[in-house]
């Protein structure tokens, strides 16, 4: 199937993984909507960047996908924008460390609404252009640690558990005109604060003994929505085999 022209909605897509996914999709001719919460400038110049890639066109679109009126208003004003919506990457995450003694409802509440909730009231609103699509497309990415979860890191851990199990709901709900995948990345781009030292304790315990890249997830995620079209359901680690070392 070729990506030409299709629409593809990207959360999180100013900064980091996101970014790098929006213009994966970019370079094989897709137009991007190119969704922030914060990063203004940058997500202009993610669609400034889509449109010298490949000429295709691109729109920054603002939402707090915390807030759970923003799915719909999002997806609506994508598709008034672009007329349609082919593929949906679910992106856009916090990650905050939520040591055991210390971890609050509040914490809780917080991942579980953007990193999970936000997905599947996503792909409820983008439900009808997928169909219309004819090749509809769900990207969830998720995280190894959704399966082995980091002791100081509960909330966000059951955040991604939960959306492993929102991404086969979400398989089965849609099937069969809308294939739904998850991509669970292990250590691709630390953030900023990580220090050297812990980037190379992090790196040794996986099996390649290397960090990834934010371009190996855009490219499973290029393969799940191009070459994989007898694939739905599917959870597929870019983790250099964290998960299983
Ligand atoms: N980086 C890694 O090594 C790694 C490892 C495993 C899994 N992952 C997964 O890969 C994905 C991308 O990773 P990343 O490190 O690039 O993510 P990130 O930098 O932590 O966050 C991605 C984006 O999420 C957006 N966001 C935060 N709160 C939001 C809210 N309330 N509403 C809407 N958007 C919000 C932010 O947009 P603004 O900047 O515009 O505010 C941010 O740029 C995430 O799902 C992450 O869990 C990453």
């Amino acid at each position: 199937m070729s990506l030409e022209g299709k629409v593809a909605l990207v959360t999180g897509a100013a900064r980091r993984v996101g970014r790098t996914i929006a213009l994966a999709f970019a370079a094989k001719g897709v137009r991007v909507a190119v969704h922030y919460r914060t990063a203004a400038s940058e997500a202009r110049r993610v669609a400034d960047a889509v449109k010298s890639l490949s000429g295709a066109d691109a729109e920054v679109f603002r939402a707090d996908l915390a807030d759970p009126r923003s799915p719909e208003k999002l997806a609506d004003a994508v598709a008034r924008r672009f007329g349609r919506i082919d593929i949906l990457v679910n992106s856009a995450s916090i990650y905050e460390k939520t040591p055991f003694a210390l971890a609050t409802p509040d914490d809780w509440d917080r991942h579980m609404a953007l990193n999970a909730r936000a997905p599947f009231f996503l792909a409820q609103a983008c439900a009808p252009w997928l169909r219309r699509s004819g090749e509809g497309i769900v990207i969830n990415v998720a995280d190894w640690a959704g399966r082995r979860p980091y002791a100081d890191y509960a909330p966000y851990c059951a955040s991604k558990a939960a959306l492993l199990c929102v991404n086969a709901a979400l398989a089965k709900a849609l099937a069969p005109e809308i294939r739904v995948n998850a991509v669970l990345p292990g250590p691709v781009l630390p953030p900023e604060r990580m220090s050297e030292a812990e980037k190379r304790k992090i790196s040794e315990a996986t099996l390649l003994k290397r960090l990834g890249t934010p371009e190996a997830v855009a490219r499973a995620c290029l393969y799940l929505a191009h070459a994989a079209d007898y694939t739905t359901g599917a959870e597929l680690t870019v983790d250099g085999g964290r998960s299983i070392a």
